[in-house]
C-alpha cells in the first residue's frame, strides 16, 4: 500500500445543488488511530439525503468544508492496532459521513463484514435498516394491516414494500411509471397506484373506505396531506423523508423563514 494522495468530494459551499455545493480535493494519507480501519471504497451509495446534508440540515453547525457520502461497500486496507473484528482485505459496508471518497478512515464499529463484493449488498443498512426500524419499531407494524408506502420503488421504499408483505398484510404503493409499477408488483404490493394516471386520494376513498392502517411516507407536501386525509382509526403515518421538497429546500421552509 502505497501513502500516497488519494481524491475525495468535499463541501465548500452549504446548498442543496450538489454540483455547486461539492468539489473534489486531493487528502493526504494519515496514521490510522487504534480503533480504525483505512478503506479502498468499491461503491458507494447516493442518497436522496445527499442534498439535504450538502445544505447544512443534518448536522447543524457544522460549516465548510467538510466530507460527504453515507454509505460505501469497501475493502478494508489496513486495520489499526486495536481493531478486533476485521482484517485485511476483508469486505464490509459500512454508513459515515465521509463516503464519497477513493478511500476513507473510520471507526471499525461503524463497518459491518459482508460475504461478498456486490452492490447488493450496499442498501441494506442504510436503506434497508431506515425501513426495518421504521416499520417494526416506529410504526409497529403487525399482521392483517393496510400498509401504503410512498415513493415505494425508491431505495428504502422497495424495502418497505417487501419487509410489510412479508409480514403478512396488504400492501399499497405508489410509484410514477408503469414500469416501476412491475417492479412493485413482483415485490409483492397487492396494490400499485401510479399516480400520473390515478389520484391516490381517489383510490384509497373508493378501494379503502374504512383507511390505511400505516404509512411509510417518503415524498411530504400533498402526499403527505393525502395519507393523513386516508388513515384508518388507530393509523400510524411515519415520516420517512419529504422528498418533493428538498431541491427547492420547501421542505424546510418553515424552518429557515426567508
Ligand atoms: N434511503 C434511506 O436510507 C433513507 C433514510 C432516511 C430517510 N430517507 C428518505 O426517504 C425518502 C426516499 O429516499 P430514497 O433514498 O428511497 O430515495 P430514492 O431511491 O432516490 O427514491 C426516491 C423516489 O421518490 C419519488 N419522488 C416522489 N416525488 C418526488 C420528487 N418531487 N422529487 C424526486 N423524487 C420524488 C421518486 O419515485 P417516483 O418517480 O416513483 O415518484 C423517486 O424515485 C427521502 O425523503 C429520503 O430523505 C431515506
Amino acid at each position: 500500500f502505497q501513502m500516497s494522495a488519494y481524491r475525495k468530494i468535499q463541501v465548500h459551499t452549504l446548498s442543496s445543488n450538489f454540483r455547486e455545493a461539492t468539489h473534489i480535493v486531493e487528502a493526504e494519507h494519515r496514521e490510522l488511530k487504534r480503533d480504525e480501519v483505512l478503506l479502498k471504497n468499491i461503491w458507494v451509495g447516493i442518497n436522496a439525503s445527499d442534498i439535504n446534508y450538502t445544505a447544512g440540515h443534518y448536522r447543524p453547525g457544522l460549516s465548510p468544508p467538510f466530507d460527504a457520502g453515507f454509505e460505501a461497500i469497501s475493502k478494508v486496507e489496513r486495520c489499526g492496532e486495536g481493531v478486533k473484528h476485521l482484517k485485511e482485505g476483508e469486505i464490509v459496508v459500512s454508513t459515515s459521513f465521509s463516503a464519497f471518497g477513493e478511500y476513507q478512515y473510520l471507526k471499525a464499529s461503524r463497518c459491518v463484514p459482508v460475504p461478498q463484493l456486490t452492490p447488493g449488498m450496499l442498501p441494506l443498512i442504510v436503506s434497508g435498516l431506515t425501513a426495518s426500524l421504521s416499520l417494526e419499531f416506529v410504526g409497529r407494524m403487525s399482521s392483517n394491516e393496510t400498509v401504503l408506502v410512498t415513493a415505494a420503488a425508491g431505495a428504502t421504499g422497495s424495502f418497505a414494500v417487501q419487509l410489510a408483505k412479508l409480514n403478512g398484510n396488504h400492501v399499497i404503493g405508489t410509484c410514477s411509471s408503469d414500469e416501476k409499477g412491475r417492479f412493485l408488483t413482483q415485490l409483492g404490493c397487492d396494490r400499485v397506484v401510479n399516480y400520473r394516471k390515478e389520484k391516490l386520494g381517489d383510490v384509497l376513498k373508493r378501494e379503502y373506505p374504512k383507511g390505511v392502517d400505516l404509512v411509510y411516507e417518503c415524498v411530504g407536501g400533498d402526499m403527505y396531506d393525502t395519507c393523513v386525509q386516508n388513515l384508518a382509526v388507530k393509523g400510524r403515518i411515519v415520516v420517512i423523508g419529504m422528498i418533493s421538497g428538498y431541491e427547492d429546500q420547501s421542505t424546510w421552509a418553515n424552518k429557515n423563514p426567508a
